[in-house]
C-alpha cells in the first residue's frame, strides 16, 4: 500500500467483496421530458454496490469498496450502503474530485424511452487505481465482484481492473458481470477490453445482448472457454449457466415488471448466493432469476430480496410449478402460501 492510501488493519474476512462506482441517483419526481421535470428523489445507484447490498439482506457478508468524493453526497454513499449491513470502511475519499451523480425521467410506458443525465466525468472514483484502494480489504473475501463499468471510468481504473482479474495463486473467486455501457465507452474499444477482462474471471455474467455479437449461449462458451462458469442471461427467456463440462438452462419467471433496471445486479447476487452455499448450477440460475423477480417487481432498484427459506422453497419446485409462477408486486413479503395459489393450474 502507498503512504498516502488508506490504512486498514487486517481486514475481515468476508463472502463477497465488490469493487466499483456508486452515485447518487436523482430520481425524477414526476413522469415527463427531463427539461420539464421540476424536483427529483434521492436514492443511491452503483451495480457493483447493488450487488453488495442484496447479498448482504440475503443474509451473507459484504464488503464494498469504491471512492467517493469528501462531500455529503459522499457521506450520504457510505452511510445508506452501510445501512443495508454492507462494510464500508474500506471506501476511500478523494478531497480533490467529487461524488459522482446522475439524474434520470420515468420510462415511458410506450415506448420505454427515458433520459439520464450523468454527471460522474472526473469523479473521485474514476481516480480509483492500484495504488489508492486498500487492496488488503478487496482481496479479503471469499468472491471479489467486479464489472466492466469499471474498466471504462479511467485508464487508472482499466490498470486496476486488470490487476485484480489477472490469474495468481490465493487469489479469491473474481466474478464479472460484463455490463457493456456504450455511452461510457465512446470511440474506444469497449467489447476487446471487456473480453479479455472476462477470460480472467472465475465467474461471468453477460447478456446474450451485449455477448460480442456472438449469438447464442454456445457459440459465447465457444468464444469464452476460460472462466469456470460463465453465465448467459437471455433476458425474459431465461439464462444459461456452463460450468466446466456442464450447461443448464433455466427459464426466467414469469413476473410484473414494475421497473427494470436493477435486475441484472440482483440476479448475479442471487447466482453467488447460491454458489457461496454450494447449491448446483440449475439452483443458482433459480436463485438468480427470484433475486431478479424482486428486482424487477418494485419500484427501487434495490428490492428486499425474499427470505431465504421463501426462495429456498421457490428454488425447489419442479419444473412444472416453476414454470407456473407468477410474481407480482409485493410477492417477496406475502404470505406463505400466497405463490401456491397461484401454482395450482
Ligand atoms: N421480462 C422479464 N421477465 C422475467 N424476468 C426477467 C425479465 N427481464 C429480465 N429478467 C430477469 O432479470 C435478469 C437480468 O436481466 P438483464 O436483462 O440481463 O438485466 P441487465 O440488463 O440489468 O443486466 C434475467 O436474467 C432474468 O432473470
Ligand atoms: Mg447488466
Amino acid at each position: 500500500m502507498t503512504a498516502n492510501g488508506p490504512t486498514s488493519t487486517a481486514p475481515g474476512v468476508v463472502d463477497v467483496v465488490a469493487l466499483g462506482e456508486s452515485m447518487v441517483t436523482f430520481l425524477p419526481t414526476r413522469p415527463g421530458r427531463l427539461a420539464d421535470v421540476p424536483s427529483f428523489d434521492r436514492a443511491i445507484g452503483g451495480a457493483e454496490s447493488n450487488v453488495a447490498c442484496v447479498l448482504a439482506a440475503a443474509g451473507h457478508t459484504a464488503r464494498w469498496v469504491g471512492r467517493v468524493g469528501a462531500d455529503g453526497f459522499g457521506d450520504h454513499l457510505v452511510e445508506a450502503i452501510g445501512a443495508y449491513g454492507v462494510d464500508v470502511s474500506a471506501v476511500s475519499r478523494d478531497t480533490a474530485r467529487p461524488t459522482g451523480v446522475y439524474f434520470r425521467t420515468a420510462q415511458d410506458r410506450a415506448t420505454d424511452a427515458h433520459e439520464v443525465a450523468y454527471y460522474r466525468a472526473g469523479s473521485a472514483a474514476s481516480a480509483m487505481s492500484a495504488g489508492n484502494m486498500d487492496l488488503d480489504a478487496v482481496h479479503a473475501g471469499r468472491v471479489l465482484h467486479l464489472s466492466g463499468i469499471t474498466a471504462a471510468l479511467s485508464a487508472g481504473c482499466l490498470e486496476l481492473m486488470r490487476l485484480l482479474t489477472a490469474r495468481r495463486p490465493g487469489r479469491p473467486l473474481v466474478s464479472f458481470d460484463v455490463n457493456h455501457r456504450p455511452g461510457l465507452w465512446r470511440d474506444r474499444d469497449g467489447l476487446g477490453v471487456l473480453l479479455e477482462l472476462a477470460r480472467g474471471a472465475d465467474i461471468v455474467f453477460v447478456g446474450e445482448d451485449e455477448a460480442w455479437g456472438l449469438g447464442g449461449p454456445e457459440a459465447v462458451r465457444a468464444a469464452l472457454p476460460e472462466p469456470d462458469v460463465l453465465v448467459v442471461k437471455q433476458g425474459g427467456t431465461g439464462a444459461t449457466a456452463f460450468h466446466g463440462p456442464h450447461a443448464a438452462f433455466v427459464p426466467a419467471l414469469t413476473v410484473d415488471v414494475v421497473a427494470a433496471v436493477g435486475a441484472g445486479d440482483a440476479f448475479a447476487a442471487g447466482f453467488l448466493s447460491a454458489t457461496l452455499r454450494g447449491l448446483p448450477l440449475r439452483d443458482r440460475l433459480r436463485h438468480g432469476h427470484l433475486m431478479a423477480a424482486a428486482a424487477l417487481t418494485a419500484p427501487s432498484d434495490l428490492a428486499a430480496p425474499p427470505a431465504r427459506d421463501r426462495a429456498d422453497r421457490l428454488a425447489a419446485l419442479d419444473d412444472d410449478a416453476w414454470g407456473r409462477l407468477r410474481l407480482g408486486p409485493g410477492w417477496t413479503q406475502a404470505d406463505e402460501g400466497a405463490d401456491e395459489e397461484v401454482r395450482t393450474p
